[in-house]
């Protein structure tokens, strides 16, 4: 008669059988979502299955946040701080190719990056949270963010006041990773996902005759001559124990063979995971563009944006965290190395302490990559990544 009653105590137990209750739920509203993919602000039906699912719950909410997001409240039993917990709800421009029962029913539009996962892995964590409410040392903040492939969602709800009243004093967000067999963790110390800063650039000559260059500015050329250039910016400019990418992902000029055109489109992305890589590269790139002029008699105009800050995780909230996920399934979790991927999650880490938890997603014998027409993730790592979760709040908020 003992074990009843030591295990009703044990947090690892009473969050696994919450989840345990839940997950066929989940995995139901999961392949709904699926089915029915939005892009970035325009998910009014993902937030629509959000909002009726907290509110069968029980969990006090509001929509339009930030557009289309929506966020709740747990307020636990007690006084203290409030945790929010992010989840990303937008899919992706790809045609869907995995052939599944639930596949996609929008044309050209699918959840490539797993973001119904996230989503549905959220509304487990609503369902187990309010359960322990009464144990929480105060508040759970659910954020369901919209447009994270966009990388506007973050901003577009922090400037609607997500992070205010009651005022978010550290934040967790999650990934699933479908190279990490599902069952697995994994975390990333200080700067984890990159600064993803974008570049447009046109080059401007003087179009004429293909067989008469002389009496042209050949705008071509000189973007040749820029893009090997901007070889030089990661080699020869940024420190080296920075890592940093430029790519020039697009190049646009010209219409036949024997005109040489007015101008020149180039357009690029600029990743960095320190703020002096990223200050050096930019400083480059703008040199490197103004010195064409002289060289080659082209004028050039650059548009550099600043994009997204690198994520940082915080070691604090990351510790308590890593411990949590530990406490609740063993030693199933791993330090991985950092990405120069972008991920808005940034803006709220940026803000507050704050730790992305990685979600091992990957199904056996399945080799799949994110933002892929096949990409299927294991569907248990929606229940387990709400045991985590659960987990990480509960010991955060102790
Ligand atoms: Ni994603």
């Amino acid at each position: 008669m003992s074990q009843p009653a030591r295990r009703a105590n044990d947090p690892a137990t009473a969050i696994r059988e919450a989840a345990l209750r839940v997950e066929p739920a989940l995995i139901a509203i999961r392949r709904d979502i699926h089915a029915h993919p939005e892009l970035g602000f325009e998910e009014q039906r993902t937030a629509g299955v959000v909002a009726r699912e907290l509110e069968r719950l029980g969990v006090a909410h509001r929509t339009g946040v930030g557009r289309t997001g929506v966020v709740g409240l747990i307020e636990g039993g007690r006084p203290g701080p409030v945790l929010a917990i992010r989840a990303d709800m937008d899919a992706l421009p790809i045609q869907e190719q995995t052939g599944l029962p639930c596949a996609s029913t929008a044309p050209g539009r699918m959840h490539a990056c797993g973001h119904d996962v996230h989503t549905s892995t959220l509304l487990g964590v609503a369902a187990v949270l309010r359960e322990l409410a009464p144990q929480l040392a105060g508040t759970v903040k659910l954020v369901f963010q919209p447009a994270e492939e966009l990388l506007l969602g973050a901003a577009a709800m922090i400037e609607d006041g997500v992070l205010e009243a009651p005022k978010v004093a550290m934040a967790l967000g999650f990934h699933n990773h479908p190279d990490m067999p599902v069952g697995r963790f994994g975390f990333c110390r200080g700067a984890c996902l990159a600064a993803s800063d974008r570049f447009d650039l046109h080059v401007h000559g003087k179009s004429g005759h293909a067989a008469h260059p002389d009496d042209t500015v050949d705008p071509i050329v000189a973007a040749a001559s820029l893009i090997m250039q901007l070889q030089t910016v990661v080699s020869r400019e940024v420190k080296p124990i920075y890592p940093a990418v430029v790519t020039v992902g697009a190049i646009h000029a010209g219409t036949v063979h024997n005109i040489i055109p007015d101008a020149v489109h180039l357009r690029g992305t600029v990743r960095t995971l320190h703020a002096p890589a990223r200050a050096a590269a930019e400083r480059a790139i703008r040199r490197l563009c103004d010195g064409l002029a002289a060289a080659m008699r082209v004028r050039c105009e650059l548009d550099y944006v600043h994009g997204v800050p690198a994520l940082l995780n915080d070691d604090g909230v990351l510790d308590r965290a890593v411990e949590s996920v530990r406490a609740q399934f063993g030693d199933v979790v791993d330090e991985g190395a950092p990405s120069l991927g972008g991920e808005d999650f940034a803006h709220f880490a940026n803000r507050v302490p704050a730790f992305q938890l990685r979600i091992g997603s990957g199904a056996p014998g399945r080799h799949d990559k994110l933002h892929n027409s096949g990409y299927q993730p294991d569907e248990a790592c929606i229940g387990l990544g709400v045991q985590a979760l659960s987990r990480a709040a509960l010991d955060l908020l102790s």
